[in-house]
C-alpha cells in the first residue's frame, strides 16, 4: 500500500482522495436519450484525427454500468469521484432541456450518495455540442453566455448534492489543442482562433460562477487547469523557459486570480489577441473557492536557438498539417498556404520543447519528475495568493496487461506512491492542498491517443467490458481501508 510519514496530512481522513474520469471518455451511449451530437463524435469520425479512428460510441459503456462502477469506486474505500456532465446530454439543439440527461445523472449521483461518496462535478470536460461549433463554438463568444445557462441548468437541478462544482477542464486544452494546435476537436491551427478560444473560454467560467453560487450556497466552486512545469535544459534557457511558464500556465491562471494576463505573452501575440471588452476580466477574475491543479509531467526548453523542436510538438504540428491539406473547408479569406505558413510560424515560436534523452517515461511519452509537482505546487502558492487546492487529475499511463488475473502496473504504483510524496512535502511546506484525484478510475477512451493508452488504476478489457483492479488500485484500497481503520480507533 502507498505509505506517508506518520504526521502526514495524507493520513488525515479529512484530506480527500477521490478517482477521476469525464464523460466523453467513458460513458458511451452516444446515440441514446437524445443525446446531441458533441465535437468530439464529428471530430473522432474525421479521418486521421484519431488513433485508429476510435471513437466514443461504447467506450467503458458507463451509461448503462454507472451501477456497477459506483460500486466499484465505493470498493476503492475512496471518498470522492470527480464525474464530468456531457452539456449534449443537457441542452437540445433549441435549446430546451432534456430531462432524460439530468436524469441519468441524477441516477448516477444518487448511487454515489447511497455509498457516502462525495461528488466532484465538472460542467465542461471537452464534449462541446456541435450545434454551438457550428456557429463558431469557443470563437463566437455567444458560447460563453450558453455555457453559463446550462451552468444555471445543471446547478438548479442538482444544488448542493454536488459538493464541488468545476466550471472547466483544463481550458488550455480546450483552446490550445482544439483551435491553435488543431490536434483536439474542433482541429483548428491557429494562433488567433487559439487565444481567442481561450478568452472565451474563461469568460463562460467567470458568467458561471455567480450562478453556481446561487443556486449551490453550500457547495465549492472553482475551475480545473493544467500545469506541465517549464524547465530551462542550461543557464541561457532560463528566459525562455519562463515565458513558456507565462504562456502555458500563467495565461490561464493569471487572468482568474489577478484579472489581468501576462504582459509578455500578449505582446509577443499582439496581432492573435482577441477583443477583451471592458468587464471581461473582471468577470475572468470572480473569486473561485478552490483551484484543481491537473499535473502529469515537466517540459524541458531550450532557448530556441540552440535545440531543436521537439518530437511531441512535431507530431502536433504534423497533424495540423495534414488537417489542413485534407480539409475542403477554407477558412474564410484564407488560401491552404497562408494557413500552412501560420503553421510555420508556430513551429517558430514553439522553437523552445526538447526532449530529454534517458529519462524515465511513461507510455504515451511524458517524463516522469515527481519533483516538478513539488516545485509547481510551491512557485504557484508564492506567486499567488490562492484558494485550497485540490489535484484533480494526477497518473500515468501503462501499456498494461492481464497476466492470470493480476495487473502489475508497477511504474504506476511507483508514479502514485512519488507523486503522492512530493503532496505530502507541499503540504509540510504550507501549501493548503485539500484533495487529490487519481486520473483515472478506469482506462478509458484517451482523446486524439484512442484507446491505446491506458491510464487506469482499473483495467477495462473493452470486448467484454470486464474490469480488474490493478495493483495500483489495491494499493489505493488497501492505504485507505487502514485509514479509516485507524480513524476508527481513534
Ligand atoms: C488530461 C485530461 C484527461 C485525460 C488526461 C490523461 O489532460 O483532462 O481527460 O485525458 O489528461
Amino acid at each position: 500500500m502507498y505509505k506517508f510519514p506518520k504526521d502526514s496530512k495524507l493520513n488525515d481522513p479529512k484530506f480527500i482522495f477521490g478517482v477521476a474520469t469525464a464523460s466523453y471518455q467513458i460513458e458511451g451511449a452516444t446515440g441514446v436519450d437524445e443525446r446531441c451530437t458533441s465535437i468530439w463524435d464529428t471530430f473522432c469520425a474525421t479521418p486521421g484525427m484519431v488513433y485508429k479512428q476510435h471513437n466514443g460510441d461504447v467506450a467503458c459503456n458507463h451509461y448503462n454500468l454507472y451501477e456497477q462502477d459506483v460500486e466499484l469506486i465505493a470498493s476503492l474505500n475512496v471518498d470522492a469521484y470527480r464525474l464530468s456532465i456531457a452539456w449534449p446530454r443537457i441542452i437540445k439543439e433549441d435549446g430546451s432541456v432534456n430531462q432524460k440527461g439530468l436524469d441519468f445523472y441524477d441516477r448516477l449521483i444518487t448511487a454515489l450518495e447511497r455509498k457516502n461518496i462525495t461528488v466532484m462535478a465538472t460542467l465542461y470536460h471537452w464534449d462541446l455540442p456541435q450545434y454551438l461549433e457550428d456557429k463558431g463554438g469557443w470563437l463566437n463568444r455567444e458560447t460563453s453566455v450558453k455555457f453559463a445557462e446550462y451552468a444555471d441548468v445543471v446547478s438548479q437541478y442538482f444544488g448542493n448534492r454536488i459538493s464541488f462544482y468545476v466550471t472547466l477542464n483544463e481550458p488550455w486544452c480546450s483552446a490550445y489543442h482544439g483551435y491553435r494546435y488543431g490536434i483536439h476537436a474542433p482541429g483548428i491551427a491557429d494562433e488567433s482562433s487559439g487565444f481567442l478560444a481561450c478568452h472565451n473560454l474563461l469568460l463562460a467560467h467567470g458568467m458561471a460562477m455567480p450562478l453556481l453560487r446561487q443556486n449551490a450556497d453550500q457547495s465549492q466552486h472553482g475551475i480545473v487547469l493544467n500545469f506541465t512545469p517549464n524547465y530551462p535544459v542550461d543557464e541561457s534557457s532560463i528566459d525562455a523557459a519562463k515565458f513558456a511558464d507565462d504562456e502555458h500556465s500563467h495565461w490561464f491562471i493569471k487572468p482568474i486570480m489577478e484579472g489581468n494576463y501576462p504582459d509578455s505573452v500578449y505582446q509577443h501575440f499582439i496581432d492573435h489577441m482577441p477583443k477583451i471588452e471592458s468587464n471581461d476580466m473582471a468577470i475572468i477574475s470572480e473569486k473561485i473557492d478552490f483551484l484543481g491543479v491537473n499535473f502529469y509531467s515537466r517540459s524541458m526548453v531550450t532557448d530556441g536557438r540552440q535545440g531543436k523542436v521537439s518530437d511531441t510538438i512535431l507530431k502536433k504540428l504534423e497533424r495540423a498539417e495534414i488537417r489542413i491539406l485534407e480539409s475542403d473547408d477554407v477558412i474564410e479569406g484564407e488560401t491552404k498556404a497562408e494557413q500552412l505558413q501560420k503553421l510555420m510560424n508556430q513551429k517558430e515560436s514553439h522553437y523552445l520543447s526538447v526532449d530529454l534523452q534517458d529519462v524515465e517515461r511513461t507510455h504515451i511519452g511524458w517524463e516522469v519528475h515527481p519533483e516538478a509537482l513539488l516545485k509547481l505546487l510551491t512557485d504557484l502558492h508564492q506567486t499567488y495568493k490562492l484558494p485550497p487546492i485540490y489535484i484533480t487529475e494526477n497518473g500515468a499511463a501503462v501499456d498494461d496487461h492481464v497476466v492470470n488475473g493480476v495487473v502489475d502496473d508497477e511504474q504506476r504504483c511507483r508514479y502514485y506512491q512519488n507523486h503522492l510524496s512530493m503532496v505530502h512535502e507541499a503540504i509540510k511546506i504550507g501549501v493548503d492542498i485539500r484533495g487529490y484525484f487519481a486520473w483515472s478510475l478506469m482506462d478509458n477512451f484517451e482523446w486524439a491517443e484512442g484507446y491505446k493508452m491506458r491510464f487506469g488504476i482499473v483495467y477495462v478489457d473493452y470486448e467484454t467490458q470486464e474490469r480488474t483492479l490493478k495493483n495500483s488500485a489495491i494499493k489505493f484500497q488497501e492505504f485507505l481501508s487502514a485509514r479509516k481503520a485507524e480513524q476508527l480507533q481513534g
